[in-house]
């Protein structure tokens, strides 16, 4: 048994924000950004609702098919996002991610990388700035 923290118990067996983001108002846009692949079992779909005029993130939730560190860390980014600013959100980093769960073992932090990378996904995407130097992963969440 991996060496958790109460605080990621605690986002796995309650995470905050899951599912789509379906409804949004006018000058409102909801991006995704998506890494990994549903047929190696690791994939995350992170979807933010950004408000255009202030830039801000109005909303973020996710939806993971990955461990339990996975799952925490995806609750902890939708948290960390909401109200923040899309420049600010873009400079996020997993390390911030762990931190937030009070840490990760060392062996799971790559589990925080991919809500890091699906979060620089939504951004390019809502910033129209395309993602070459990602690979494109074909995962049907
Ligand atoms: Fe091994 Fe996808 S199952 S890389
Ligand atoms: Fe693959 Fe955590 S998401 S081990």
């Amino acid at each position: 048994m991996w060496d958790y923290t109460d605080k990621v118990m605690e986002h796995f067996h309650n995470p905050r924000n899951q599912g789509k983001i379906t409804e949004k108002q006018e000058g409102e846009e909801i991006v995704t950004g998506q890494v990994g692949s549903i047929a190696c079992g690791d994939a995350l779909k992170l979807h933010l609702k950004i408000d255009e005029e202030t830039q801000t993130i109005k909303d973020a939730t996710f939806q993971t098919f990955g461990c339990a560190s996975a799952i925490a860390s995806s609750s902890a980014l939708t948290e960390l996002l909401k109200g923040r600013k899309v420049d600010e959100a873009m400079k996020l980093t997993n390390k911030e991610i762990a931190e937030s769960l009070g840490g990760l073992p060392e062996e799971k932090m790559h589990c925080s990388v991919m809500g890091q990378e699906a979060l620089e996904a939504a951004i390019y995407t809502y910033k129209g700035i395309p993602l070459d130097d990602h690979e494109e992963d074909e995962g049907n969440l």
